[in-house]
C-alpha cells in the first residue's frame, strides 16, 4: 500500500512533502522518507522508521546545499523487506542521481534483481521497488530522456504500480501508474502528484487521475504519454475535498472524534436520503432497472455493512443476497440479474477492485463508497456516496455507521421501486430509522459510563468470544473485528448456537464473552452455557444488561422493522470496550500496528 507524493514548486518542496504525507499516512506509517533536490542537483534523501512528525523535524535540520521546490515522498506500509530505515522509500540508484517512490507490488523483482546484481547493480534495501531505480538507470545508459527511459523500462514490470522517478541532475519528475492510483495536479503553487487527491487538496482546485499505462511528466508543460504515445490527458475532476479538517477538538484522537460523531453523521445521512425511499425515488437515481439477487463484496468492516444491508435485502423483500469476501471473490457466478454492492469506505481496497474485475455480467455494479472519486467509484456503474466526512482513525467506525444507513435507505428505496415492499410499510421503516441519530448517541452515553468497568475486568484476557443471534450476528463480528484490530488479543466471534459445536471449549473461568443481545429469546440458554463454565458475559443489551446501550430499539413496535438488520447501536459499545481496552493496554488507537487505512495491495 503506501502513500505516494510529488512537487515540482518555486518554493521550498519540504512542507509541502511533509504535510502531503502526514494526510497520505493512512496509506501505512511503517515508515516515511523523502528526496528532495538540491541547489547542487544532487539529492537530500531523508528517511525515518518513526512518523511523519519526525521527518519534518528532520527536513527542518537540513544542513547541507539548499532544498528546492522538486521533490518526492512517501509513507510506506511494508510488504517487501522489514520497517528498517534502509528499506524505507525513496530508493534510489547506484549513481545517486534516480530516486523514486513506489506504490504497488513489483511482482517479479526477484527475478530483476537477480539480472541487475549479474549486470553489476549493488542494492541498498530488500524492497521491490528499488529495481526500479536500477533499470531507469540501465535505460538512462541508452537515452539521455528521462521520460524515454521510464517508458522502455516499464514493459520488464510485472505487477502494479503507481511510482515517481525524480533525476537530481535534471530536475526532471515523472509519474506513471499501472493498478495503482495516482493523480496530477496543477496550480498557482506548483505541479503536485499525489496518490489521493486529499493530500493535495489545500493547494489544488482540480486533478486528472492517470490511466494503466500512463507516464506523465511534469515540466513547464505536462506531457501526457500512453504506450510511447502522446495522448490526450483525461477529463479534469474538480476537487471536493477542500483542506483537510485535522483539529481532535476536545478528543484524545481522532477514533474517540469518530466514534461520537456518529449520530450526527447519521442525522446528516438520513436528513438527505429519507425523502427518496418510501417513492423508491433513491433507487431509481441509480438507474438499476432490474434484480432477483444482491451480492455484496467487501472487506473488513465494509463486508460487515454488507450483511446488514443484505439483510434488509432478503428479510424484508424476499431477495436472496451473498456477501462476497472480495479477496476470495474470483470470478464468482453472480448471474446476470444480481445487483452488486462493492463496499469501499476508501474505494481504493485491491481485494475489492479485483473482486469488480472479475464480476462478470450482471445487472449492475454499485459503488458505496466514501470516496466518490476513488478508483472504485470510477469502475462502478453507479456510485453510491456514504458522506461520512473524512475519518482519519485506521479503525472504521462512523464509516460503518454512514454505509448502514446509505445502503439501508437504498435497500428499502429498491423494495418499493420493484414492489416488493410497499410504501406505507417503507414509511414505517423510515419513522423507526429516525431514530438512529438518538439511539447512537444513547449508546454512546451508557457505553462511556459501562465500559470502564469492564476494561477494568478484562484487562489481563488474552482471548474474547463474541455472540450474536440472527440480525446480532453480523454486529458481533464487527465487535470482535474491532477488538483484534485496536487491543492486539485475540477476538472471535461467532452465531451464538455455534457455540456447542466446538468453540465452547475455549471458555474457562473468566473469558470475556460479549453478547449482542437483540432480544432473541434463544440467547439465555448460550448466556447460561459459558457462564456455567465461568464466563465473563458482558452483555450489551437494553435495561440490566452489562452495558444497557440498546435501550429504545428493544421497544421498537414494529414487527419486521428495524429488528430485522439491527441493532445498529450496538456496535458503539464494542467501538468503546476496543478503543479503552486497547488504551489501557499503551496502543496507539489511530494507527494500530501492522494495519493502513488503505489497503492498496492484494
Ligand atoms: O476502505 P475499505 O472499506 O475497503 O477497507 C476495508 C477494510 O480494510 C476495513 O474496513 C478494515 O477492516 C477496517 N480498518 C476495520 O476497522
Amino acid at each position: 500500500m503506501c502513500g505516494i507524493v510529488a512537487c515540482r514548486t518555486t518554493d521550498a518542496a519540504g512542507p509541502y512533502l511533509v504535510r502531503a504525507l502526514g494526510l497520505l499516512e493512512y496509506r501505512g506509517y511503517d515508515s516515511a522518507g523523502v528526496a528532495i533536490r538540491t541547489a547542487g542537483s544532487a539529492t537530500a534523501t531523508l528517511r525515518t522508521v518513526t512518523r511523519v512528525d519526525s521527518l519534518g523535524a528532520l527536513v527542518k535540520e537540513w544542513s547541507g546545499q539548499p532544498l528546492t521546490g522538486t521533490g518526492i515522498g512517501h509513507t510506506r506500509w511494508a510488504t517487501h523487506g522489514a520497517v528498517t530505515e534502509a528499506n524505507a522509500h525513496p530508493h534510489r540508484d547506484c549513481t545517486g542521481r534516480i530516486s523514486v517512490v513506489h506504490n504497488g507490488i513489483i511482482e517479479n523483482a526477484d527475478e530483476l534483481r537477480q539480472q541487475l546484481v549479474a549486470a553489476g547493480h549493488e542494492f541498498a534495501s530488500d524492497v521491490d521497488s528499488e529495481v526500479v531505480c536500477h533499470l531507469v538507470e540501465d535505460a538512462l545508459a541508452e537515452t539521455d530522456d528521462l521520460h524515454a527511459a521510464v517508458t522502455s523500462m516499464l514493459p520488464r514490470l510485472a505487477g502494479s504500480w503507481a511510482l515517481v522517478v525524480m533525476d537530481a541532475a535534471t530536475g526532471r519528475l515523472i509519474a506513471t501508474a499501472d493498478g495503482s492510483p495516482l493523480l496530477v495536479a496543477r496550480s498557482a503553487r506548483g505541479d503536485f502528484v499525489a496518490s489521493d487527491a486529499g493530500a493535495i487538496a489545500e493547494w489544488i482546485d482540480d486533478y486528472r487521475v492517470l490511466h494503466d499505462g500512463d507516464v506523465v511528466e511534469l515540466a513547464e508543460s505536462v506531457s501526457w504519454m500512453r504506450g510511447g504515445i502522446p495522448t490526450p490527458p483525461p477529463p479534469v475532476i474538480h476537487s471536493t475535498w477542500g483542506g483537510a479538517d485535522l483539529s481532535l477538538d476536545h478528543h484524545a484522537d481522532f477514533m474517540d472524534k469518530e466514534i461520537d460523531e456518529q449520530p450526527e453523521t447519521a442525522a446528516r445521512i438520513l436528513e438527505h436520503l429519507v425523502p427518496g425511499i418510501a417513492d423508491g425515488s433513491l433507487w431509481r437515481s441509480t438507474g438499476v432497472v432490474d434484480f432477483n439477487r444482491v451480492a455484496m463484496i467487501g472487506c473488513g468492516t465494509s463486508l460487515n455493512a454488507g450483511g446488514v444491508i443484505g439483510m434488509v435485502f432478503s428479510r424484508l423483500g424476499g431477495v436472496p443476497f451473498e456477501s462476497l469476501v472480495a479477496s476470495e471473490a474470483a470470478g464468482p457466478a453472480l448471474g446476470s440479474r444480481t445487483v452488486v454492492f462493492a463496499i469501499s469506505q476508501s474505494g481504493e481496497t485491491a481485494d475489492v477492485l479485483r473482486a469488480v474485475d472479475d464480476v462478470g455480467s450482471v445487472s449492475s455494479l454499485i459503488a458505496l463508497t466514501n470516496n466518490p472519486h476513488s478508483t472504485l467509484a470510477r469502475r462502478a456503474d453507479s456510485i453510491v456516496n456514504c458522506f461520512a466526512g473524512r475519518e482519519i482513525g485506521v479503525a472504521a467506525t462512523k464509516t460503518f455507521v454512514a454505509q448502514v444507513v446509505t445502503g439501508v435507505s437504498y435497500a428499502l428505496s429498491a423494495l418499493v421501486e420493484t414492489g416488493r415492499l410497499s410504501s406505507a410499510d417503507a414509511l414505517r421503516q423510515v419513522e423507526d430509522m429516525r431514530r438512529i441519530p438518538d439511539l447512537l448517541a444513547q449508546a454512546i452515553a451508557a457505553s462511556r459510563q459501562s465500559i470502564p468497568a469492564v476494561v477494568d475486568q478484562v484487562r489481563d484476557a488474552t482471548g474474547f468470544l463474541y455472540l450474536g443471534r440472527g440480525s446480532g450476528v453480523v454486529y458481533a463480528a464487527e465487535g470482535a473485528l474491532k477488538l483484534k484490530e485496536l487491543s492486539y488479543r485475540w477476538a472471535e466471534h461467532y452465531p451464538a448456537g455455534e457455540l456447542k459445536h466446538g468453540p465452547l471449549a475455549l471458555v474457562e473461568a473468566g473469558t470475556p464473552v460479549v453478547v449482542v443481545d437483540n432480544g432473541d429469546r434463544r440467547l439465555a440458554s448460550n448466556i447460561a452455557e459459558v457462564a456455567a463454565r465461568g464466563a465473563n458475559v458482558i452483555r450489551i443489551g437494553g435495561a440490566g444488561s452489562t452495558v444497557p446501550a440498546l435501550g429504545l430499539s428493544m421497544q421498537s413496535p414494529l414487527p419486521g422493522g428495524i429488528e430485522s438488520w439491527g441493532p445498529l447501536e450496538s456496535v458503539v459499545p464494542m467501538q468503546i470496550l476496543a478503543r479503552d481496552l486497547a488504551l489501557a493496554l499503551g496502543r496507539d488507537v489511530d494507527k494500530p500496528r501492522n494495519l493502513a487505512k488503505s489497503v492498496t495491495v492484494e
